[in-house]
């Protein structure tokens, strides 16, 4: 997730470019460029961090065309060489990109034959040469041939010092619109730096082109056919449309899980077989034991890779709270695979538990959102997240892009393993159908009106079993950091051993119960609940009606291959979070005493 801007027309100021990209800024933040075009040639400034530090880099004059770009590092780390624009050979062409371009590889081997030299490590620099390569002397032209050959997701502006009357933007999965107005037109990637200017916005939709010219633009598919597009009026204020219409970030983020999910598949899954080119140069197949150190909401994802990987492969896996972890005498076997989990990349517990690895000689193969953090810069490899900036202090769409990347971890490991059966393809298999799922379900569920029926309540009891017992816990940890409710989880078989002394009518029960292979004992220990008096809710699958009987609410979620009914979970746990918290005033974005990297020990 990157923020894009592109204006033309008649004249105005860098300054203001710079301005309307900081309207982006919540977006990536990593590093931030701008191209333009002066006496016929393209000029290029980048910085690494905020656009406050880009501001002085760039000469304050009067352009008629510019794109810009606001930073959230995917491929290669936040410097200067990586960050936006990137140009062709000759400096004709630049262009910015938001999104992943799949088979980046192929073309950038291909191009290097026929002589391009690239200078960053990032997937987007080989759209500029590709266009490049197809130029013959028409932009739209060799913009149409190119698009057409990349595969992935992407939001695309460009800029040529050979046509500078005009700005083009491509959309291919990741968002884009533009905006007309008296002194310039506008193309960002979303609507937040043209509210400004115009209420009456374009959305492009996939697989389109738009050419944006100073008085005019058009709108044309892949193919080149044109496309008649009408604007939409907006009634958002710009703080309003930097949350895309959300109350809250929380909110939006658990609404971009479909979006972010397919960020984290992307290029990862070919021919039914999982791809993770940063472990390929390890030798997964001798490994005998895993060791998995995270915090928090990371750890409940460690647990998760525990239960799944162990269901389907005989190996032992531990999972440590790093900030015990740190201070152990251990050192993992040679024949051990460490894999240290930190969405943010910073924190202090994890990083010293790797330090203390790294110091003994141990690989650590990290999984963080954040592109050359510290402990993704400390580890040996570091698989991406590709979660795009979280904001929200509670872990939501980092946490289910968490789980992707371990399932296709543990599928790698089975691989190699020569454990990979039917069951396990399965599983790959409903990975990949998975955004469609989690669009529906969130889009259907109707959490709001039980949250407000639930908030009262001081306590709460998550329970679930198996691979779910971790979803307990994580649905547990939502609702206590940010609506300040005492929540506890626990295996469902273990609440007889002391804490069902726990329940009456004023501890409610929330339950994880899929129709999976654990579902008729979870279905007694509901009703040993019952007979307690709790109130319980559940969340079951579609077509199991039976729950109502005993339960005072049930959410259904579409049935599911029982493996990943975690990820299926995840946003109904967070949604039921969110809606509490918010219903009881608090401000879920921001809950009180927590920060989003916790640096401190
Ligand atoms: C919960 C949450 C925290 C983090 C924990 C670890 O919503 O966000 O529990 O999961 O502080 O953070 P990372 O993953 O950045 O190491």
């Amino acid at each position: 997730m990157c923020g894009i801007v592109g204006l033309i027309g008649k004249g105005f100021e860098t300054k203001q470019v710079l301005n309307l990209l900081k309207k982006l800024e919540y977006r990536g933040y990593d590093s931030a460029g701008i191209a333009y075009i002066k006496d016929k040639e393209i000029v290029i400034k980048k910085s690494v961090g905020s656009i406050d530090k880009l501001i002085p880099k760039v000469k304050p004059i009067k352009i008629n065309a510019a794109i810009s770009h606001t930073r959230w590092a995917t491929h290669g780390i936040p410097n200067t060489i990586n960050a936006h624009p990137h140009t062709d050979c000759k400096n004709k062409i630049a262009l910015v990109h938001n999104g992943i371009i799949e088979n980046f590889e192929e073309i950038k081997e291909t191009l290097k034959n026929k002589g391009h030299e690239f200078k960053s490590e990032t997937d987007s620099e080989v759209i500029a040469h590709l266009i490049e390569e197809n130029y013959k002397g028409d932009l739209k032209e060799a913009v149409l041939k190119s698009v057409n050959l990349l595969k992935g997701s992407f939001a695309l502006a460009i800029l040529s010092s050979e046509e500078p009357e005009r700005i083009i933007g491509v959309r291919k999965g990741s968002p884009l619109v533009f905006g007309l107005s008296d002194d310039f037109n506008i193309l960002a990637s979303d609507i937040t730096p043209i509210l400004k200017y115009t209420k009456q916005v374009y959305f492009m939709d996939d697989k389109e082109v738009v050419i944006l010219s100073k008085n005019d633009f058009e709108v044309l598919d892949f193919e080149g056919n044109a496309i008649k597009r009408e604007p939409q009026k907006i009634s958002w204020n710009e703080e309003s449309a930097e949350k895309q219409g959300f109350k809250h970030f929380m909110l939006k983020e658990i609404y971009e899980e479909p979006e972010t999910i397919k960020n984290a598949l992307a290029g990862r899954i070919s021919n039914n077989e999982v791809y993770l080119k940063e472990i390929k140069d390890l030798n997964l197949g001798d490994i005998d034991k895993i060791k998995v150190i995270a915090c928090g909401t990371s750890y409940n994802a460690g647990l998760v890779f525990k239960y799944f990987l162990e269901k389907h492969l005989n190996i032992d896996i531990d999972v440590e709270f790093a900030s015990e972890f740190r201070y152990k005498k251990i050192s993992p076997s040679e024949k051990s695979l460490v894999i240290a989990i930190s969405q943010s990349g910073e924190t202090a517990d994890t990083l010293e538990s790797i330090r203390m690895l790294k110091d003994k000689g141990i690989k650590v193969i990290a999984v963080s959102n954040v592109v050359g953090s510290t402990i993704s810069r400390e580890s040996d490899v570091t698989i991406y997240i590709n979660a795009g900036p979280e904001i929200g202090v509670a872990a939501t769409k980092t946490y289910v892009n968490q789980l992707i990347v371990l399932y296709l971890l543990a599928l790698e490991i089975l691989r190699k393993k020569n454990a990979f059966d039917k069951g396990v393809k399965e599983v790959l298999k409903s990975l990949i159908e998975l955004p469609e799922i989690i669009k529906k379900i969130i889009e259907r569920s109707n959490i709001k009106p039980l949250a407000k029926k639930y908030k009262k309540y001081h306590h709460f009891m998550y329970i679930g079993r198996g691979i779910n017992y971790p979803s307990a816990l994580e649905g547990a940890l939502k609702l206590k950091e940010i609506s300040y409710i005492n929540a506890n989880a626990y295996p469902a078989g273990e609440l007889k051993h002391g804490a069902i002394a726990l329940l009456n009518r004023k501890f409610p029960i929330f339950a994880i119960a899929p129709k999976d292979k654990f579902y008729s004992k979870m279905k007694s220990n509901i009703e040993e609940c019952k007979a307690r008096n709790a109130k319980i809710v559940a969340i079951t699958s579609e077509g199991n009606k039976e729950l109502e009987k005993i339960c005072d609410d049930v959410i259904y979620v579409p049935k599911a291959n029982e493996d990943i009914y975690p990820i299926i979970i995840s946003p109904i746990i967070q949604l039921f979070a969110y809606y509490i918290s918010s219903t009881r005033g608090y401000n879920p974005d921001k809950p009180r005493n927590l920060a989003k990297s916790v640096t401190v020990e």
